[in-house]
């Protein structure tokens, strides 16, 4: 393995022991991990907060083994390469962002498979940004439902993390984005992302804005990271032949339903999970080529709502805010 010289044997990491409130996530002392001969060990230097985490720390998502360290992505150093992939493209000293697992802890090994190296513009802040979200969004709406010019798309929570990179891109590919949020001053964030219309759901009748705005016709996409709440509404907003991409739980899971809830307008339903767009090396850097180009290209430019220390009393303020509706954009974990 060729590895840089000062690699500890111990670690800060914030894991948890079992899932629960938000009393669970600790403080812990781990083992730097050793990678096999596929893996990278990369020394994280910014991660990144996702919904998801939350679901982790929860229990919506189920989690089979502890300690668990949560945090799905990070940027840093390499610090180790596996024997099987020495000269393929990843060395020591790079910078790269990885989206795996692990992030809330000083080092993370992943597979090779789920790391690239980043370009020199793009900062680490901005790398964890592009990651989970960045990555999402634009296999949304590129693969779950490709976006075409002229396209009318309904785009939940909007002013989010994933939200404002939906209304950025979904704008870039040539669609009107309609967008849903609780408050005026989200609602002015999404729409300097690129929502041509917003809808505040706290005020407004969201099924009766989007007939208005569309004529009656319904938007050909919905994407929709609220889940419970928005998911019957999201029926009667989308036009005949349109596709519903859930894609998340912010709100609670949608519950199961008939198919035939399909036919009355030729609906279809995507239920996409980032994993199994980026599952391959090839998948992984191809999507991210794509994305570190419109980054490059000015289109796509990332929000900061915070930043949190790498610790338990961090990360649980982090879930609590983000949980609370209280932020737009990207929550940054300060590790190193
Ligand atoms: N499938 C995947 O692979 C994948 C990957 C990444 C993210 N996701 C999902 O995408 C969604 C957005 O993730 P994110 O990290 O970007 O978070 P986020 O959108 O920044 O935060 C969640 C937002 O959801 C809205 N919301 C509506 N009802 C809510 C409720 N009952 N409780 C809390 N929030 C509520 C709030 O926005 P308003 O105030 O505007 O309503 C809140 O700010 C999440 O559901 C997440 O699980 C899925």
């Amino acid at each position: 393995m060729s590895t840089s010289t000062s690699i500890p044997s111990k670690m800060r990491a914030v894991q948890i022991m079992k899932q629960g409130g938000l009393d669970v996530l600790e403080d812990r002392e781990a083992e730097v991990p050793k990678p096999g001969p596929n893996d990278v060990l990369l020394k994280v230097n910014k991660a990144g907060v996702n919904f998801i985490d939350t679901y982790q720390r929860s229990g919506l998502y189920k989690i089979e083994k502890f300690p668990y360290t949560l945090g799905q992505e990070a940027a840093g150093k390499v610090v180790a390469v596996g024997d099987a992939q020495k000269g393929k493209g990843l060395e020591v000293g790079d910078r790269a962002i990885t989206y795996f697992g692990g992030g809330f802890a000083e080092y993370v090994s992943v597979p090779r498979a789920r790391i690239t190296k980043l370009p020199d513009a793009v900062n680490d802040t901005d790398a964890v940004a592009s990651c989970v979200q960045g990555l999402t969004a634009w296999t949304l709406v590129r693969e779950t439902y490709p976006v075409k010019k002229g396209d009318w798309v309904l785009v939940h929570a909007a002013a989010g993390g994933v939200g404002l990179l939906l209304c950025q891109m979904a704008k870039h590919l040539g669609a009107h984005v309609i967008g849903t949020t609780s408050s005026e001053e989200k609602a002015e964030e999404a729409k300097k992302n690129g929502a041509e219309h917003m809808i505040n759901y706290a005020k407004e009748n969201t099924v009766e804005r989007v007939h208005q705005i569309t004529n009656g016709n319904g938007v050909q996409a919905i994407f929709d990271g609220v889940g419970k709440d928005t998911w019957e509404d999201d029926f009667k907003m989308i036009a005949r032949k349109g596709t519903i991409a859930t894609f998340g739980n912010a709100s609670g899971a949608v519950e199961p339903f008939a198919p035939l809830k399909l036919a009355a307008k030729n609906v279809k339903v995507a239920r996409p999970t980032l994993v199994n767009y980026v599952y391959t090396q090839e998948e992984y850097e191809k999507t991210y080529a794509e994305l570190f180009d419109l980054i490059a290209k000015g289109i796509v430019k990332f929000k900061i709502h915070g930043e949190y220390d790498l610790s338990a009393q961090g990360i649980r303020q982090a879930q609590e805010d983000i949980t609370s509706r209280k932020t737009s954009g990207k929550l940054i974990v300060n590790v190193a």
